[in-house]
């Protein structure tokens, strides 16, 4: 494989922190883009809690936290971001319209020779890559939160996807220390799809008052070894995105296991998202 050492992550959410930090914690350089300063600012001082606290834990080395850091260039401005990126992550919004517009401007900005990785969690590669005029270089990476410790990282080739571009994402994935697994493209892969099931069943067994919500997530983290019971997780991905993600598997699949139940949409309209709001299936502290 080629040496490919310059990295652009495009988007500094949730996802898009998690992943720049993952990539300069390999001592690649990384660019990251977003639509403002104060965003990038805010993803930089996460970053730096982070480290700060591998690096209290002794699992990274003091001088670590300020190195690691200055691996990272951040730039409002996407073509500065990817004009000597060699792989591009892209981690914006998950929307399919952005996601397009995005990758038509990665197109036209990225060396021509660059990789053009989407972090969609459940929307298509191949709908994203057919906004760019090289849909042999594009192919879904799909990271987990939180990016800096979950292992996994599911490589999601489109139908135009290069086998080249299969493999380099592969290997770097391996560079990351992370292990890929490769799942053709299909609504949700393998981990989200098989979640997303598994966390409505759990709200439906809430709905139908079979179980109370901490009792579901006691049986599920001792019953089926889960770290975290599945309505808990709902509230840490935030009730409304699951009830988006839940909607677009039901209609991409055709398929209403995936449907969210009625429950749920109910409380999003009340305001209760999870983790994000301070209320969902359980209070939190704010
Ligand atoms: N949060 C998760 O658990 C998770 C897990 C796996 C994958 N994903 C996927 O990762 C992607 C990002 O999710 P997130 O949770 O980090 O979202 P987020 O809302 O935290 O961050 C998205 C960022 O994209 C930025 N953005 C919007 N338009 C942009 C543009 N045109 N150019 C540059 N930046 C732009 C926003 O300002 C924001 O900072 C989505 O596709 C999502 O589905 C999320």
């Amino acid at each position: 494989m080629a040496d490919r050492e310059g990295v652009a992550v495009l988007g500094a959410g949730i996802m898009g922190t998690g992943i720049a930090q993952v990539f300069a914690q390999s001592g690649f350089s990384v660019a990251q883009t977003d639509v403002g300063e104060a965003v990038l600012a805010r993803s930089r001082e996460t970053m730096r809690r982070g480290l700060q606290s591998l690096a209290d834990k002794g699992r990274i080395a003091a001088d670590d936290v300020a190195a690691i850091l200055g691996r990272i260039r951040q730039t409002a401005v996407l073509a500065e971001a990817v004009a000597d990126a060699d792989f591009v992550v892209e981690a914006v919004v998950e929307d399919l319209e952005v996601k397009r517009q995005v990758f038509a401007e990665l197109d036209r900005a990225a060396p021509a020779a660059a990789i053009l990785a989407t972090n969609t969690s459940i929307l298509s590669p191949t709908a994203i890559a057919a906004a760019t005029r090289s849909p042999a270089r594009c192919i879904g990476m799909h990271f987990m939160n939180p990016a800096p410790v979950v292992r996994l990282v599911e490589v999601v080739p489109g139908i135009l996807t290069a086998r080249e571009t299969v493999e380099a994402t592969k290997a770097m994935a391996t560079r990351l220390g992370k292990t890929p697994v490769v799942a053709k493209e299909a609504p949700g892969g393998i981990v989200s799809r098989i979640m997303m099931a598994m966390r409505n069943e759990a709200v439906d067994i809430l709905a139908e008052g079979i179980a109370s919500a901490e009792d579901i997530d006691t049986a599920m983290k001792l019953g089926a070894g889960f770290p975290i019971g599945p309505l808990a997780l709902i509230d840490l991905v935030g009730v409304d995105l699951h009830v988006t993600n839940s909607e677009t598997m039901v209609r991409e699949t055709g398929n209403a296991k995936y449907r969210p139940h009625p429950l749920l949409r109910t409380m999003v309209r009340a305001g209760l998202l999870g983790r994000k709001s301070g209320r969902g299936f359980y209070g939190y502290e704010r």
